[in-house]
């Protein structure tokens, strides 16, 4: 099977994923800034799956995998024909900004974005001999606004977390009890508690792994011993825990809103900047599933899962009138990327032009509903 098979298995296994669009959308040619947003490319499994000898994961757990190095610079290539002459390819401190959470794999993402979107010339153009198409380009890393989870300081984080992390929102609830013969079978043959579906989710991972390395799955796999089901079926289960946790935070409203309000403030405040004329003309940033897809979601983003890689873009214009248009952005699988409008929630799409420009005010309003500045004090709330 080839990769492309494997993943649209994996695509249709996770269901939600719908078909992307062959070709990106183009700039609007008034637009002054674009905000783009992503999650980091595929990364290793938390626990890798031991049966085997493995011929692959020696980056370790949680790193990013050179498919998602690959997918970090299609994003960036796809993004710097976007882009187009908003920005120069050399790097210039006042046309962009980029910040990253502190995760490895996160800032290991950024760098390959901006690897492609600042390949260096003529000037800029250091050492053809080493470094051909790549400049070192800085970035901030920012914890607060884009690993929320991870801030030790933020004692909300345990409360939100609590009924997810416990598998006791309903939803997670329901998922235990309607697949309790699989989960028994995935304990039973892992030796992993599964009465935590996070653990679901790591098999989950290691599965898309050893497609993506095409390397030997594990015999109760290949051949289950389970009732009513084939090889086939049974990946298509596993895969459906993928992400199940951060899936749950983004959709339960406490979680999603801790986690991503304060980048919600962030990306407001670039928008009323660049109406005032002030700010550069790209600001990216990379962070995870629960933080990303929770921003989108706040934003009137119509989506409930993000697949590594994948993301926003913001593109804002002050010319007729100022406007913003929500976009999507995705792996195909993994090097080409395409950037394309978003479904929006029905009050935006009732704002929006027929080429999906919102008003600014309109936009503003309906986010800030959801954003703050002070994230000490909404931890503290929470
Ligand atoms: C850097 O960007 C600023 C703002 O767009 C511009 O004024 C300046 O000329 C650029 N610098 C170079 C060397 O192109």
């Amino acid at each position: 099977m080839n990769l492309l098979v494997i993943l649209a298995l994996v695509a249709a296994a996770s269901c939600a994923e719908h078909l992307l669009p062959k070709k990106s959308v183009a700039i609007d040619k008034n637009s002054v800034l674009v905000l783009f947003g992503t999650r980091h490319g595929n990364r290793h499994p938390e626990v890798f799956l031991e049966e085997n000898p493995r011929s692959w994961g020696y980056e370790g757990n949680t790193e990013l995998t050179s498919y998602g190095k690959r997918q970090g610079l299609g994003l960036g290539k796809e993004l710097r024909s976007f882009v187009g002459k908003l920005i120069s390819r050399n790097y210039n401190s006042s046309q962009v900004k980029y910040y990253s959470s502190s995760a490895n794999r996160c800032q290991m993402t950024l760098q390959t974005v901006t690897a492609a979107l600042h390949d260096p010339e003529q000037w800029g153009d250091w050492d053809k001999k080493w470094y051909d198409h790549w400049s070192p380009v800085p970035y901030a890393i920012d914890d607060p606004l884009l690993r929320m989870y991870a801030v030790k300081e933020c004692k909300g984080n345990d409360k939100v977390w609590g009924p997810i992390d416990k598998d006791s929102l309903p939803t997670l609830k329901k998922l235990k009890t309607s697949n309790s013969a699989e989960l028994k079978y995935f304990a039973d043959n892992t030796k992993w508690n599964m009465e935590n579906l996070g653990k679901a989710a790591d098999l989950a991972d290691n599965l898309i792994e050893i497609d993506l390395y095409k390397a030997e799955y594990p015999s109760w796999i290949k051949s289950p011993k389970l009732k009513g089901y084939t090889f086939e079926k049974l990946k298509a289960k596993i895969l459906e825990f993928a992400e199940v946790h951060q899936n749950a935070c983004a959709e339960y409203g406490p979680c999603g809103n801790l986690m991503a309000g304060y980048w919600l403030q962030n990306l407001l405040d670039k928008l009323a900047d660049a109406n005032a004329g002030k700010g550069p003309q790209v600001i990216g940033y990379a962070s995870h599933t629960e933080i990303t897809l929770s921003v989108m979601k706040l934003m009137g983003y119509v989506k409930d899962e993000l697949t590594t890689s994948a993301g926003f873009l913001v593109e804002f214009k002050r010319l007729p009138k100022p406007a913003v248009r929500l976009l999507n952005h995705d792996p195909n699988p993994i090097d080409e990327h395409v950037i394309y409008p978003a479904e929006l929630t029905p009050k935006l799409k009732k704002l929006a032009d027929k080429d999906g420009f919102i008003p600014l005010d309109g936009f503003t309003a309906f986010a800030k509903q959801f954003a703050f500045s002070d994230w000490k004090s909404q931890c503290d709330k929470a």
